[in-house]
């Protein structure tokens, strides 16, 4: 993905920031991601690793290696600073997660905080999770959340800027559904959201099967009251 890439120059604008960002929003994902870390019985890999939020405590608490695939270089500058600080062993990769490769099958692949949003099309998450099913081990696992799409937070929140933890403005475009937050000074991010029956299709198409689908990281069940999806898919052993 290149630098100039709307996307990527929000997070160069607000990798410094990030952190505060993400620990206003979304904290509880955390023990949920290290757990699976713990019953993976080799390499485990994060997608969008951004500055090591997720990456750095399962590395902590699992004492393992975590392989890390990030496109914007400012956020893994932060993910190699802060895992250098907390001396846990991470390998960063610099490239796009709709063409990563890896050395050797994963036991446990994941992508945290909705980072496959940011991936306009379904065509675009088709290829990742191509890339998934071929870089997992047989019985390996891939866990990722997003989520799912609320018309009364859309109402709420359009149009509406917040001042903490960034400056920014939330804007919904349903009619692509898509996500705008766009920061004080232009820097735009998107996300666009996709319904369960788009994630179910992604997964049949890879040849991916449903392990668990919930509705929040302590295994609520999903709901029409859910405003996250919680999956833990699994190739075939
Ligand atoms: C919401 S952050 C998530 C970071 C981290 N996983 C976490 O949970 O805190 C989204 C990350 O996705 C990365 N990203 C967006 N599109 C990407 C792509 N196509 N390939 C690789 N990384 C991408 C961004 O650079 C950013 O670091």
């Amino acid at each position: 993905m290149p630098y100039d890439d709307p996307l990527m120059s929000w997070y160069e604008a607000a990798s410094d920031r990030y952190d505060a960002w993400a620990a206003a929003d979304m904290t509880a994902d955390v023990p949920f991601y290290v757990g699976l870390a713990h019953e993976a019985d080799g390499p485990i890999v994060e997608l969008a690793v951004g500055t090591g939020r997720v990456a750095i405590p399962v590395a902590y608490a699992t004492g393992r290696r975590v392989i890390g695939v990030d496109a914007s270089p400012g956020m893994l500058r932060q993910a190699r600073a802060r895992a250098a600080e907390a001396g846990v062993d991470l390998t960063l990769i610099e490239g796009d997660m709709r063409e990563f490769t890896l050395d050797e099958p994963a036991a446990l692949i994941y992508c945290p905080y909705r980072a496959l949003l940011h991936l306009p099309t379904w065509a675009d998450r088709r290829r990742v999770f191509e890339r998934v099913a071929a870089s997992l081990q047989p019985g390996g696992r891939f866990a990722w959340n997003a989520i799912a799409f609320d018309h009364r937070v859309a109402a709420r929140e359009d149009g509406v800027r917040h001042e903490e933890p960034v400056p920014h403005t939330v804007r919904f475009a349903v009619g692509d559904n898509r996500i705008d937050l766009v920061l004080d000074g232009g820097a735009t991010t998107s996300l666009w959201w996709a319904t369960k029956n788009e994630w179910l299709g992604l997964i049949d198409v890879a040849g991916l099967h449903v392990e668990a689908l919930h509705g929040g990281f302590a295994g609520e069940p999903l709901t029409d009251e859910s405003t996250e999806y919680v999956f833990v898919v699994r190739r075939s052993p």
